[in-house]
C-alpha cells in the first residue's frame, strides 16, 4: 500500500489527505500543533471542513522524524510562511531520492524561491537531494473534501515523478495532468493570489463582473509576462495552474484571497482583513516577491503595482484602480 506522509493538517492538507486515505493509500498527518493532531484523531473532522468525516484508518504524529520515515510520498501542505522552516526540520529525516510533493503556493520574498525551490534548498543544505513535484491548480480544498470533480496539474522536468504523484492522486473525482514547467506552474499558483486580491478589491468597491473578467484577463497577461521573462512556458499559463486557477480564486465564494480583497474594497485595513478572513491570505504573502520579480525582469505589472500601492496605504483603492483604466492605450 502507498505510504504518504502529509506535513500541515490546515483544510487543504487535511482535504488531500481524507482523499487519500479514502481511496486506499496508508496516510499519515504531521502538523507542527500536537492539539490540531489531538482533535483531528478524536473526532475525525476539521473545524474548516464541515460534513466532512475523515477515515478512521489515518494516523497522526508529532513526531518529524516518524513521519519522514518509509514514506513512498511527502506531502507538503503548509502554508507558505512556514514551508522553510519545515523543510529544514525534516529534511536531516529525509531519505536520498525521496519523491516529495508540495501543495503549499508561494513565493519567497527574501530569497524569490518557490515552495519547490526552498524544499530542495533546504534538503540541499542537509547534504540530500530528492525529488520535488508541484502539485497545483483549481482546487478549493472545501469541494475536494466532498469529492467533487477536480483537475489539478503535477509539474516536474522529472516526467517518471510527475507521472508517478499522478497514478497515487488521481481517483475518480480527482483528475491529475502532468507538465514539465514547475517554475510557471508555481508561480501561477502564487501570482494568481494577488490578482484575485484585485478582483476582491474592485467588487469591494462595488464594481461588476465586467471588472471582475477584466482583471483575470489581463492579470493572466500580467503573469504570462512574467513566467515568459523568467523562461517558462507560455502555454502553462493557459493551463490549470494558470487561467484555471485564476478563475476559481477570483470567482469562488471558497477564495479567501477574494474575500480579503473584499474587505480591504470596503474600507478594512491588511490586518483587519486577514483576521476576519482567519486562515493564511497567500497573496498578500506573495505579494512583495511578485512586485520585486517584475522588477528583476523588468516586466509591467499593472495590476499587481496596483495592488502594492493599495496594501502599502501609497494610493486609495478607488484611485489605484482608476489608474488602471487610464493607463496610455494599448493592443492587446
Ligand atoms: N485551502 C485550499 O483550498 C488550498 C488549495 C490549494 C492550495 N492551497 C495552498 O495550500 C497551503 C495551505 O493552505 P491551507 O488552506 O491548508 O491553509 P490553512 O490556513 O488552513 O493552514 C493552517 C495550518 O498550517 C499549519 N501551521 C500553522 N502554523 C504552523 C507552523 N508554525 N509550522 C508549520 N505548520 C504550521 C497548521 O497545521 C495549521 O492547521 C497554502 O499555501 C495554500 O495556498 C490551499
Amino acid at each position: 500500500m502507498t505510504k504518504i506522509a502529509v506535513f500541515g493538517a490546515g483544510t487543504w492538507g487535511i482535504a488531500l489527505a481524507r482523499l487519500l486515505a479514502a481511496n486506499g493509500r496508508d496516510v499519515t498527518v504531521w502538523s507542527a500543533i500536537p492539539a490540531e493532531l489531538k482533535s483531528l484523531s478524536t473526532t475525525h473532522r476539521h473545524p474548516n471542513l464541515p460534513g466532512m468525516e475523515l477515515p478512521a484508518a489515518m494516523h497522526y504524529t508529532a513526531d518529524i522524524a516518524e513521519a519522514c520515515t518509509g514514506r513512498d510520498i511527502l506531502l507538503f501542505a503548509v502554508p507558505s510562511p512556514f514551508v522553510r522552516a519545515t523543510a529544514k526540520k525534516a529534511a536531516p529525516h529525509i531519505p536520498e531520492g525521496q519523491l516529495i510533493v508540495d501543495v503549499a503556493k508561494g513565493v519567497e520574498d527574501k530569497t524569490l524561491m518557490t515552495m519547490s525551490e526552498i524544499i530542495e534548498d533546504e534538503l540541499a543544505k542537509a547534504g540530500r537531494k530528492a525529488r520535488v513535484v508541484a502539485l497545483s491548480g483549481p482546487t478549493h480544498a472545501e469541494e475536494v473534501a466532498r469529492d467533487m470533480p477536480t483537475a489539478i496539474v503535477a509539474a516536474s522536468a522529472d516526467e517518471d515523478a510527475a507521472k508517478a504523484v499522478q497514478k497515487v492522486f488521481t481517483t475518480p473525482t480527482f483528475r491529475v495532468y502532468t507538465n514539465d514547467d514547475r517554475r510557471g506552474t508555481e508561480l501561477g499558483g502564487a501570482v494568481k493570489n494577488v490578482i484575485a486580491l484585485a478582483v476582491g478589491i474592485a467588487l469591494g468597491l462595488g464594481y461588476g463582473d465586467n471588472a471582475k473578467a477584466a482583471l483575470i484577463t489581463r492579470g493572466n497577461a500580467e503573469l504570462s509576462r512574467l513566467g515568459i521573462a523568467m523562461g517558462c512556458k507560455a502555454e502553462t499559463f493557459a493551463g490549470l495552474s494558470g487561467m484555471g486557477d485564476l478563475i476559481v480564486t477570483c470567482t469562488s465564494m471558497h477564495s479567501r484571497n477574494l474575500h480579503a480583497g473584499m474587505l480591504i474594497g470596503r474600507g478594512k485595513s491588511v490586518e483587519e482583513a486577514k483576521t476576519e478572513v482567519g486562515q493564511v491570505v497567500e497573496g498578500i504573502n506573495a505579494l512583495p516577491a511578485a512586485c520585486r520579480l517584475a522588477k528583476q525582469y523588468k516586466v509591467e505589472m499593472p495590476i499587481v503595482q496596483a495592488v502594492e500601492a493599495i496594501l502599502d496605504g501609497k494610493l486609495e483603492a478607488r484611485s489605484a484602480l482608476m489608474a488602471l483604466m487610464g493607463r496610455s492605450l494599448k493592443r492587446e
